[in-house]
């Protein structure tokens, strides 16, 4: 295992350019099991979840050619229909093969996700939507046995106790888009990384109206041809790099990224105080004064409400915000394992159910930290950079499973991060 080494205090400075989103990327993989013709998907992040879907693809008996930010996948030798636990159970985006497996093969074998640090996170609404099309599904042995002799378009309202689903509304839009007649899925996801989605089904002959919107209509195709795709900039990487910036104190300017996709992240830290430009794809912030930012309430919403993916690391910055800021998490309440770590560095946090009270303090100091998922270690890595003294990130694979040589592009800024080995 590797742990990344931070010393605090230094401000950053330069270009940073943005890398493809991971969670557009992953289930637009998983779009080539609807076709037999060659995919070819570019900008597509170097991580250990793309890592992950492609062994899955190949697991199928499909030819996948990683080479640099392009994969290209070949779909027309398939030996199998089904997605073992082993690989399944390390990334939940893998369950989105179930939905194109069931779409062009009529059958699939995936197993079910299991459980997460953040928070439970079932799939009653990817199954409920697929039962709608038409599909038997049986679960056996920690298996989603999934089956039919042909999807049929029906309306689907798909929303939970929490919003509606990303992936959710990925797995049901591809098993739809080979049904017969017509499927209305209300309540649908509006992510941009849905949208990219859309855009990529659309190019193999699908008919869909409404992406982007709560309602989505699609009129299923008996066939879907291959496709050349780049995948768009990761919102929530550009999003942490605004907030290294804002948190250091620095002027930074981060290239490649699509602001228009990032509205209430940069609604909120305009509400801090934090001064950013945006020109085309290019955000600069500029160096403030932290000492008169001001405390904000943050609720994580689905797009386009505030990210929740986006909430530890603007934690980060809230625990150096003078006064009282209130962090309220309405997708996942339970993802909240980064609030004891930051305690560790001297963050004052106290915990309502689902709503973190957050008390700023002068400085934050170094420690041994423990990441636990994705963004709570960017969070981590976050106030590190903030903090007096050093930092040491443990369990750094969490970090490489969605950021793409994170560590390399904060050096390249001047920060002063390497990575150990650790026993
Ligand atoms: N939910 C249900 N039933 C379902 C599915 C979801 O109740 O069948 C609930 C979840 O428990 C949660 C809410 O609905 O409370 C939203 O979950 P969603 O299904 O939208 O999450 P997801 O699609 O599994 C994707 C991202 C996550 C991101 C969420 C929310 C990918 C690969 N993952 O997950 O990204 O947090 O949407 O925006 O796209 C990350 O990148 O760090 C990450 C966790």
């Amino acid at each position: 295992m590797e742990k990344l080494v931070v010393y605090g205090g230094k401000p950053l400075k330069g270009k940073v350019a943005v890398s493809g989103s991971k969670n557009a990327s992953l289930p637009i993989l998983t779009a080539a099991l609807l076709t037999d013709e060659k995919c070819v998907i570019e900008g597509v992040p170097n991580l250990r979840d793309i890592t992950t879907m492609i062994r899955i693809l190949r697991n199928f008996g499909m030819k996948v050619i990683q080479d640099g930010h392009r994969v290209s996948i070949d779909p027309c030798k398939y030996t199998s229909t089904e997605a073992p636990y082993k690989l399944v159970s390390t990334m939940r985006a893998s369950f989105c093969v179930l939905g194109p497996l069931l779409g062009k093969h009529k059958k699939a074998k995936v197993s079910l996700p299991g459980g997460c640090v953040i928070g439970p996170r079932p799939v009653d609404l990817h199954l409920k939507g697929l039962r709608a099309l038409g599909a038997k599904i049986d679960v056996e042995g920690g298996y989603v046995l999934a089956k039919t002799r042909g999807l049929r378009g029906t309306s689907i309202y798909l929303g939970g106790s929490f919003g509606s689903s990303v992936l959710g509304t990925a797995n049901v839009l591809m098993a739809a888009v080979l049904a017969k007649g017509r499927t209305v899925i209300e309540n649908a996801a509006c992510e941009p990384e849905l949208v990219d989605l859309a855009h990529v089904l659309l190019k193999m002959g699908a008919k869909i109206q409404g992406h982007g919107t709560p309602m989505l209509i699609v009129d299923g195709v008996r066939k879907l041809g291959g496709f050349k795709h780049r995948v768009i900039p990761d919102r929530i990487e550009a999003g942490t790099f605004l907030l290294a910036a804002a948190i250091t104190n620095s002027e930074l300017t981060i290239t490649g990224a699509r602001p228009d996709h990032m509205g209430a992240v940069l609604d909120k830290l305009r509400e801090v105080g934090v001064q950013v430009q945006v020109r085309d794809t290019t955000m600069i912030v500029r160096k403030g004064n932290p000492s008169k930012y001001r405390s904000v309430d943050v609720v994580t919403l689905p797009y386009p409400g505030f990210p929740t993916d986006m909430q530890a690391q603007m934690m980060a910055l809230l625990c150096r915000t003078p006064g009282i800021s209130i962090i309220t998490e309405k997708i996942y309440p339970d993802r909240y394992m980064h609030v004891a770590e930051l305690g560790r560095m001297g963050a004052q946090i106290k915990m309502e159910g689902a709503c973190a009270i957050i008390q700023g303090v002068d400085r934050l100091k170094g420690a041994p930290v423990m990441a636990s998922d994705l963004r709570a270690s960017a969070a981590l890595v976050l106030a590190g950079l903030a903090s007096k003294g050093t930092t040491e990130v443990h369990r750094l694979y969490h970090l490489d499973r969605g950021y793409d040589r994170v560590d390399q592009k904060l050096v390249a800024l001047g920060a002063s991060v390497h990575r150990e080995k650790t026993d």
